[in-house]
C-alpha cells in the first residue's frame, strides 16, 4: 500500500485502543441493485461490527473506551434520542467492559408510540443494565452530560463523558481506520470508487471519512447526506472536526472541501420520510440488507435520487457506508 497508508497507520497506532471491531468489515459488490439502477454499487458493512447488533459507533468507541479506561473511569455517560444506536453501543461496549453506564435520553420526535418508548435500542438498554434519565430536551449537551457527571461524581462514581454520537476527534479516528480498509479492499477488488456516500449526523463518520480518504483515495468524491439539519449548519461541524483531526494526525495539506446533500431528511431527525421508507424496502428486497429509518434509509433515498437526477460527478461505481442502525425498525412500527 501506499506511503500515506503507512503514514495513517503509524498515526492510528499511537493511541491507545481497544480491539472491539476485529478484522475489517466486508465490502460487498451489490449485484441485484446494481443491475436494476444500470450502475454498479458496493456497500461497506459496518453495519456488521460485531457487538451488540452493530454499527459505526463501535469504531468510535475503540478509542473512547480505551481513553476511558485509561483515565481509571468506572462509568460512561453519554446521551441521545431514545432510539440512539450510538447509545445502544456506547451500553454495549460499558456492558462487556464491566462499566456502569449512564444515558440521558430524549424524545426528539414526542412521540407516545409504544414501539418507539419500549421497543428497539431502548429495550436493549434494559438488558445492558443502563441507568436512564430522561430529559425534556438535549438543548445543550456538552453542559447536561457534565452536570450528570458532576452528579455520578458526587455518588462515588468516575464517570467518563462519551460525547454525542461520539462525534470528537478521538472517536473520529474509528473511521480514519475505516478509510484504511476501503483504500485496501478497493485496491485488493481493484475497484476505483467514483463516489462514497455516507449519513452524516453528529458528523465524526463523516469527518473521519473525510481525512482519510483524502490521503488515500483523493479522487474519489465523499458525500454526507445530512439527517438533521442544512448544510448551513453541518457544514461547520463536520469542517471544524476535519480540521481538528487532521491537525491531531500532524497531516499538513489544506482540507479538501465538504460535500454535503441535505435534500433528505424531512420532516426532521428522527422522522422517517416515504423516500428512506421506499430505500429500506428496495435494500431488503433485493439485496435483503437491513436499513434503518432515521439514518441509513434516507442517505440511500439520498444515493438513489442522486443517480436518477445526475447528481454524481460521472457514471463509476459508487459505495455506500452502511453505518447500521436496524434495531431502530422495531421501534418504528407500525408508526410514529
Ligand atoms: C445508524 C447510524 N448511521 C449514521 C449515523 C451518523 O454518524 P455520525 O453521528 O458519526 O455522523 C449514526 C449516528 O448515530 C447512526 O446511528
Amino acid at each position: 500500500m501506499s506511503r500515506q497508508y503507512d503514514y495513517l497507520q503509524q498515526q492510528l497506532a499511537r493511541h491507545d485502543r481497544l480491539d472491539l471491531v476485529g478484522t475489517t468489515t466486508p465490502l460487498e459488490h451489490l449485484s441485484r441493485l446494481s443491475d436494476y439502477l444500470g450502475r454498479d454499487i458496493y456497500i461497506k458493512r459496518d453495519d456488521l461490527t460485531p457487538m451488540a447488533m452493530g454499527g459505526n459507533k463501535l469504531r468510535k468507541l475503540e478509542f473512547l473506551a480505551a481513553d476511558a479506561l485509561r483515565q481509571g473511569a468506572d462509568t460512561l455517560v453519554t446521551a441521545g434520542a431514545i432510539q440512539s444506536n450510538h447509545v445502544r453501543q456506547t451500553a454495549a461496549v460499558a456492558a462487556k467492559l464491566g462499566l456502569h453506564c449512564v444515558a440521558l435520553l430524549e424524545n426528539p420526535i414526542g412521540t407516545r408510540q409504544e414501539n418507539y418508548l419500549t421497543n428497539g435500542n431502548r429495550l436493549l438498554l434494559d438488558l445492558f443494565n443502563v441507568e436512564v434519565v430522561m430529559c425534556d430536551a438535549l438543548h445543550d449537551p456538552i453542559t447536561q452530560l457534565n452536570e450528570q457527571a458532576e452528579r455520578l461524581e458526587a455518588q462515588g462514581f468516575r464517570p467518563y463523558v462519551v460525547p454525542v454520537g461520539g462525534s470528537n476527534s478521538l472517536g473520529a479516528l474509528g473511521y480514519v481506520q475505516c478509510a484504511l480498509e476501503i483504500a485496501q479492499q478497493s485496491d485488493a477488488g481493484k475497484v476505483d470508487f467514483s463516489s462514497v456516500v455516507v449519513a452524516s449526523g453528529s458528523a465524526g463518520t463523516h469527518a473521519g471519512l473525510a481525512v482519510g480518504l483524502q490521503q488515500l483515495l483523493p479522487d474519489t468524491l465523499l458525500i454526507g447526506v445530512t439527517v438533521s439539519r442544512k448544510i448551513a449548519d453541518q457544514l461547520p461541524k463536520v469542517a471544524a472536526l476535519q480540521q481538528q483531526l487532521a491537525r491531531d494526525l500532524n497531516l499538513t495539506d489544506s482540507p479538501q472541501a465538504i460535500t454535503l446533500w441535505d435534500d433528505y431528511f424531512a420532516p426532521e431527525y428522527g422522522m422517517p420520510n416515504e423516500e428512506g421508507m421506499a430505500a429500506i424496502h428496495l435494500l431488503a428486497s433485493r439485496e435483503s440488507i437491513l436499513l434503518d429509518p432515521v439514518y441509513t434509509g434516507k442517505a440511500m433515498a439520498g444515493l438513489l435520487d442522486g443517480i436518477e437526477r445526475d447528481r454524481f460527478p460521472d457514471k463509476g461505481p459508487i459505495l455506500f457506508i452502511h453505518t447500521g442502525g436496524a434495531p431502530a425498525l422495531f421501534a418504528y412500527h407500525p408508526h410514529v
